[in-house]
């Protein structure tokens, strides 16, 4: 059976290993071990910001982690990472996007998320599919039935354990990314203040939609307070509940 037949998250399977799961998943269970996290919301939030901030943390604790971005993330899926920023794919249409977006996506899962999920390590992810959902369902107009299965194809089976959306106005969020950014806005900064408060709505929805995966931050705080605020939303799900990894193992032994 793959991890795909299952179609759950990682933690979620983990969980059922604990409850007492039939003996034939055992091997399933031991591919499955890593922990996967993503960081969505809009432009400027914060996500990048937090992304390292938790990375440095856990890291800190002696969890192995691996952080990534999308689009992009693996040899793939960054050659496609700069049509889809600059625009070049714009006039094709936004199914022509949606459709690039689940190529990088699908490279990015098969090539490296899963690989170092079935190794144990935590994965930090700075968007993923919320985002695809938001920016090409939602303000892109695509039906939800092509966006679901464009989801199904490129995500495979691999389901964040845990999703924090950074909660901000778009207008401080625009703000902020002007700010930090010299360079022109890319395609998708450049759109309308309008359609950024839609999208705001749109990660609300998932959120409301999906209370066990997701969780939402006021990106508005400080940075030093939403970092610990995401620490504690990731904690529960670490393997020995947050306790240093090496003091764990000691503890095992
Ligand atoms: N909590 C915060 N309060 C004030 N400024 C912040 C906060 N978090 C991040 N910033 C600043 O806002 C800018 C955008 O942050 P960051 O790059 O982390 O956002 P992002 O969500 O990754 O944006 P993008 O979607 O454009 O990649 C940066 O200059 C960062 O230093
Ligand atoms: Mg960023």
């Amino acid at each position: 059976m793959t991890n795909a037949a299952l179609g759950g998250s990682f933690r979620q399977i983990n969980r059922l290993n604990r409850t007492g799961m039939h003996a034939d998943l055992e091997e399933l269970v031991s591919l499955t071990k890593g922990l996967f996290v993503t960081f969505e919301g809009g432009e400027g939030a914060g996500k990048s910001t937090q992304m390292r901030l938790l990375a440095d943390s856990l890291s800190a604790r002696g969890y192995d982690v691996l952080t990534t971005r999308e689009p992009g993330g693996s040899i793939g899926a960054e050659a496609v990472r700069h049509v889809l920023l600059s625009g070049a794919a714009e006039p094709f249409g936004v199914r022509m996007e949606a459709i690039l977006f689940a190529a990088a996506r699908s490279d990015h899962v098969e090539e490296v998320i899963r690989p170092a999920l079935e190794q144990g390590r935590i994965v930090l992810c700075d968007r993923f599919m919320d985002s695809s959902r938001v920016y090409q369902g939602v303000t892109g107009n695509l039906e939800p039935g092509f966006v679901e299965t464009l989801e199904r194809v490129a995500v495979n089976g691999v389901i964040p354990d845990r999703t924090i959306i950074f909660d901000l106005p778009a207008e401080v969020g625009l703000e902020r990314a002007r700010r930090r950014s010299s360079e022109n806005p890319d395609r998708f900064e450049k759109e309308q203040l309008e359609t950024h408060e839609k999208r705001r709505e749109a990660f609300l929805d998932i959120a409301e939609a999906d209370p066990e995966r997701c969780r939402v931050v006021d990106a508005t705080h400080p940075p030093e307070a939403i970092a610990a605020e995401v620490l504690r939303l990731v904690e529960a799900l670490l393997p020995g509940n947050g306790e240093p990894q090496s003091s764990a193992v000691e503890a095992a032994s």
